[in-house]
């Protein structure tokens, strides 16, 4: 039988890692975050002193890194050309970019067919997998039995992202988080977009073990 496909959208700081790793564990399926692709792509930009601003640039030079993604929701990686650059991608100059690059298509077409290629050999291989990104719902799987997106109000964002990181204030994320999801949703290509076939889960004053339950209970009705 094929694998079921869960798969998760919504604004930064949604939560959405930490839920749909949850999710993952708990029924022994395999976890891609989309964003780590992403952001990879702009390490290596950044990297190779290829200008993030410079839609062209980025274009031409979008076939080059070697982006390869390991799966196990307890211990995903992120390699580019080899080198593990899991903590080289949740850097304020990775995180300032990434909107910019993501919104050229050439990136997105490269990474969606790797995402793609992941799905369907979890699929085939592995019970399934839980997918978070952007655009999961709308264009990557579609067809995905179960489709979430996922909000928190844009304080209860911020403060889960400044507990992730440290030493920027609250009010400075919050910024920075509405800058990167107005981009994000804006953009030309693949727009962060809630459809109405996507389920909505609001997660303000929620904790991560109620989120994963009510996600569970989803994916358990689907499979
Ligand atoms: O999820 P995360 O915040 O790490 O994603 C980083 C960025 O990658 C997003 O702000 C967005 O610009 C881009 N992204 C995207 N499509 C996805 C996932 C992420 O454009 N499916």
């Amino acid at each position: 039988a094929e694998g079921v496909v869960v798969a998760i959208d919504g604004p930064s700081g949604s939560g959405k890692s930490s839920a749909a790793k949850g999710v993952a564990s708990a029924r022994g399926l395999r976890y891609l975050d989309t964003g780590a692709m992403y952001r990879a792509m702009t390490w290596w930009m950044q990297h190779h002193r290829v200008d993030a601003d410079d839609a062209a640039a980025v274009a031409e030079a979008a076939g080059r890194p070697d982006i390869t993604m390991g799966t196990d929701p307890a211990a995903p990686t992120v390699r580019v050309d080899g080198r593990d650059v899991a903590r080289d991608i949740r850097t304020q100059d990775v995180t300032a970019q990434v909107s910019a690059v993501s919104a050229v298509p050439a990136v997105r077409e490269r990474l969606v067919a790797m995402q793609r290629e992941v799905i369907a050999q979890a699929r085939r291989q592995a019970g399934g997998i839980v997918v978070e990104g952007r655009d999961i719902t709308t264009v990557v799987a579609p067809d995905a039995p179960v489709k979430i997106y996922l909000t928190a109000s844009s304080e209860a964002r911020a403060h889960r992202r400044s507990g992730e990181l440290s030493g920027s204030d609250v009010d400075a994320i919050q910024a920075d988080l509405a800058r990167r999801d107005l981009m994000d949703s804006s953009r030309e290509d693949s727009p962060l977009t809630q459809t109405a076939d996507a389920l909505e889960l609001e997660t303000t004053g929620l904790g991560l073990d109620e989120v994963v339950a009510i996600l569970l209970e989803l994916t358990d009705r689907a499979a």
